[in-house]
Order: structure tokens, then C-alpha cells, then sequence
């Protein structure tokens, strides 16, 4: 194979994936749903689980102490730290919201392979151990099986700023002796985390670096605010051209963490499915545009104030195609939720995934409760109103997982969801947020 071939295929494969599903199946806590429930209340939002996880890892650009708000408790949080304390940094939570982080002591600048397949966002620490140590070794990172996760855009970016990669074995080993330097860096697609990478590399970088075809993800545009309260000079987020002007020092910051707009989008959906009426209280209306005028064209009522999202839904859902897109597209990690919930409606839904290929891991769970779905490729098909009933099914990644729990509180009978962990990851207390609202669900 030429040595481009070579490093091209490198840099999409993640080896170890399905060893690292394979030996978490071993988990075993359960959901145990009875459905029939009709959601009511009021819920609070926590803080977004994958905008806390790039800003842990910002934490790493500075020897002063970065003190971050609004954090989830959920587990990726809880595996991150571990891998930033394996890397010197002392990371501390007073109280479950509150995590500080120094890292004034970092002093390891590799790190293994059961500290970086917990999750995706673990190869965050690459950008900023590079510029300000100059060298990290990282083997490819975890996550959710849910398609071609390739890191090329992070490692491209990395390059054109003037590190040398090699790959050692599991690892990448990043060399950047003499530092980074600024430079032109265009992301071959708007990868969220790769855009990150390179917005916390290049605020220590020499010059000025401007990333073109940037994500604008929300969770881009926090790192940014973030990163901009340590001293850093970012501009252009939320637009596809973002320009970063380097700085020698960053210094630290308290900051609160922007509201999770998926486990908002979660609530929202379960509301509609389960034709209740309930507040969601802190959702950020304001990046929520495309759930919003979906969940209205299925019929349901939704009241968008600043701060405040009411969703209620009555009678008959109507059918409704969407495509998951990059933002402000309907988010990819929205998709399986609304497919559960179009199971509810009435005539024929057409669902288009173009954000990841393999998002369909929900589809074959539903079908074990009954619903009449058909997917081929990145597209599915969805027929309704289908009664669901009860049944054993998996929680197969973090979002499939919500998919068959949300049919579970729609459906007669109990259901049981096994490999909750994934679930887990990154919604906090989801089983006690869903029970304050009248769900009947407990973990076994
Ligand atoms: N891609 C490339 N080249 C690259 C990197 C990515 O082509 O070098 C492609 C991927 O193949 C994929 C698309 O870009 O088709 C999106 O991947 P991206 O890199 O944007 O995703 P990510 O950064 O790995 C984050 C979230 C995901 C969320 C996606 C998309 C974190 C930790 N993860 O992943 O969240 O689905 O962005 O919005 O921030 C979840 O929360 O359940 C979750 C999976």
C-alpha cells in the first residue's frame, strides 16, 4: 500500500471498538419501562454532556485553575477526568455540578488505550498537550459504534500547523518541538470535535490560524466563549470560517456550561410521544429551530420562551420526513428519538441520516416492539400509528438507547433495556428526571 494509502486508512480505522462494546456488555444494569405513562410537569436541562467534555480538555492549555459550571453528572465525565489525571492534572469536583481542573502539573503526554476508548471527545487533549508540550501519543478514540469516526480532520489540521504524526503502534504521536504555527487549515468535512482540536491547539500557536469549513455546532461556539474568558482571540464562530489569533499564555476562567440542547430535544420528543405536556426549564431555545418546527409539523404545541421550552401534545401526531444534518440541521444525535416517536404518527415518515452511516442500530429494537420500520443504508422508512408493546431490547449506542426507551414509555407492557452504561454516558439522571414527570421506569 503507498505510505498516503497507508496514513489515509490509519487515520479512519478505530480497531478497538467493538473489543471495547464487546467487554462493556458486561456492565449489566438494566431499565425496566412500563409504558402507558403521559408525561407531566416541569424538568430541568443539565449542562450540555459534549460541551463540558471539550472544555475539560481547554483546561489543559493553562497552568491556572479552569473552574467549569453547569457540568452534567454523567459517566464520559467521569472517564475523562480519569484521563486527565493519568495525564498530572488534578481535577476536582466540590459538587456534582462543579468540576476544577489545574493542570499545572501535567507531565504525561501519553496515554493508554483503556483511558482513550471510553469515549470520543478523549482525543481532545492531542490539540492542547501539542501546543503548549509540543508532543502527545494517543491511540485512536472510543465512542459510539454508530459509523466511520475518522480523526482526519484533527490530524490534517495538526500537520498544517506543523506537527509531524507518526503512528507508533496503537498510538499517534504528534512532534511539534519547536511549537505550532499558525497557518490556513481546511477541514475536508465540519467535523465537531476536529474543529475543537484545532480551535484549542491554535490558541497557543504562533500567528494566526483560520480554519475553513469549520463545524457550528453549539458546542463549537461554547468552546469558543470558553476559550475567549482564558484570554484567547477567537473569531468567526458559529459561521464555517473561524479564525483563531494566537497568544503566549491563557490564563484561567470560571464558566458555565450552556444547556444540553439533545437531552432537551429528548424530553421534548418523549412529551410528544407520550401526548403529555411538560416544561423543560433552562432548554436553549434559541439552537433548537429544527426539532421545534418538526415536533409543530407532527402537531404538537410548543412554546419556545428564552430560558423555556413547553412541548404538549394532544390528539393525532402527523407524519413527518426529516434529514439529520449538521447544525443548524436536525441534529444526527436526535434521529432515532424522533424515529421512535414517528412510529406514533399517523401515515408514512421518510428519514434521511447525512451526518454519520451507521445510525440505524434503533431501527431492528423498535421492530422487536412492534413498530413498522424499514431502513436500507441511510435512510429509513416509517409507517404509523403502530401499537407498541413491551419487550427486551438494547441500548445500542447513547442515542438508540433513548430511541427504545422513549418507545418503552409509549408502549403496553414493560419493557426491558439492557446495556443502560451507554445511556448513561450522557444523560444525567435520566431514569429520576423521567419519573418526575410520571414515567414508570426503574434500573435493575
Ligand atoms: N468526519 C470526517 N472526517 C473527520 C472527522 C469526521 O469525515 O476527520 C465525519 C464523520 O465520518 C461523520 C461526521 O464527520 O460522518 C461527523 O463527525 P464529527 O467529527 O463531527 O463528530 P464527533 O466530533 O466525533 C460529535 C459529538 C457526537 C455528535 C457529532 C455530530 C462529541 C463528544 N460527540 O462527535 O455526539 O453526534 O459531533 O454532531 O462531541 C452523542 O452525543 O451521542 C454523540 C455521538
Amino acid at each position: 500500500m503507498p505510505s498516503s494509502v497507508r496514513s489515509i486508512a490509519a487515520r479512519s480505522a478505530c480497531p478497538h471498538t467493538e473489543t471495547q462494546m464487546d467487554s462493556k456488555r458486561a456492565h449489566g444494569s438494566r431499565y425496566q419501562v412500563r409504558g402507558g405513562a403521559v408525561l407531566n410537569g416541569s424538568v430541568r436541562i443539565s449542562g450540555s454532556a459534549n460541551a463540558a467534555l471539550a472544555s475539560m480538555c481547554a483546561a489543559l492549555l493553562t497552568d491556572d485553575t479552569v473552574v467549569l459550571e453547569n457540568v452534567p453528572a454523567v459517566s464520559d465525565i467521569d472517564s475523562l477526568a480519569g484521563l486527565l489525571a493519568h495525564l498530572g492534572a488534578t481535577v476536582e469536583r466540590p459538587e456534582p455540578s462543579r468540576v476544577e481542573i489545574n493542570a499545572a502539573k501535567v507531565g504525561t503526554l501519553e496515554a493508554p488505550i483503556d483511558l482513550v476508548s471510553e469515549n470520543r471527545a478523549s482525543f481532545q487533549v492531542m490539540g492542547p498537550l501539542l501546543a503548549r508540550h509540543g508532543f502527545a501519543a494517543l491511540p485512536p478514540p472510543g465512542g459510539d459504534v454508530i459509523g466511520q469516526r475518522p480523526i482526519a480532520v484533527h490530524l490534517d489540521g495538526f500537520e498544517a500547523m506543523g506537527a509531524t504524526i507518526d503512528r507508533v503502534g496503537e498510538h499517534y504521536q504528534a512532534h511539534a518541538p519547536k511549537g505550532l504555527a499558525g497557518t490556513r487549515v481546511f477541514a475536508d468535512y465540519p467535523s465537531v470535535s476536529g474543529t475543537q482540536n484545532l480551535m484549542l491547539a491554535a490558541t497557543l500557536a504562533r500567528g494566526e490560524t483560520t480554519i475553513i469549513n469549520a463545524a457550528t455546532e453549539p458546542e463549537v461556539q461554547a468552546l469558543a466563549a470558553l476559550l475567549n474568558s482564558m484570554g484567547a482571540r477567537i473569531s468567526g464562530v458559529g459561521t464555517q470560517v473561524v479564525t483563531i489569533e494566537g497568544v503566549e499564555r491563557l490564563h484561567g476562567t470560571t464558566f458555565a456550561l450552556v444547556p444540553d440542547r439533545i437531552e432537551a430535544g429528548t424530553f421534548a420528543i418523549a412529551t410528544a410521544m407520550t401526548h403529555g405536556d411538560v416544561e423543560l426549564v433552562d432548554a436553549p431555545v434559541g439552537v433548537m429551530d429544527a426539532l421545534i418546527t418538526k415536533l409543530r409539523a407532527a402537531g404538537a404545541t410548543v412554546e419556545a420562551r428564552e430560558g423555556s421550552l413547553r412541548v404538549a401534545a394532544g390528539g393525532r401526531l402527523a407524519p413527518v420526513g426529516f434529514q439529520a444534518l449538521p447544525y443548524p440541521g436536525l441534529p444526527t444525535d436526535l434521529h432515532a428519538p424522533m424515529g421512535a416517536l414517528l412510529t406514533q404518527a399517523d401515515g408514512v415518515s421518510i428519514i434521511h441520516e447525512r451526518v454519520f452511516d451507521n445510525r440505524m442500530l434503533y431501527v431492528d429494537e423498535l421492530r422487536k416492539m412492534g413498530a413498522e420500520i424499514v431502513s436500507t443504508g441511510s435512510s429509513a422508512i416509517v409507517s404509523g400509528p403502530t401499537p407498541l408493546h413491551g419487550a427486551r431490547a438494547r441500548a445500542l449506542d447513547v442515542r438508540a438507547g433513548a430511541a427504545v426507551l422513549l418507545a418503552g414509555l409509549a408502549a403496553s407492557g414493560t419493557t426491558v433495556i439492557d446495556d443502560i452504561y451507554h445511556l448513561d454516558r450522557k444523560y444525567e439522571r435520566l431514569d429520576e428526571k423521567l419519573r418526575g414527570l410520571g414515567a414508570e421506569l426503574e434500573r435493575v
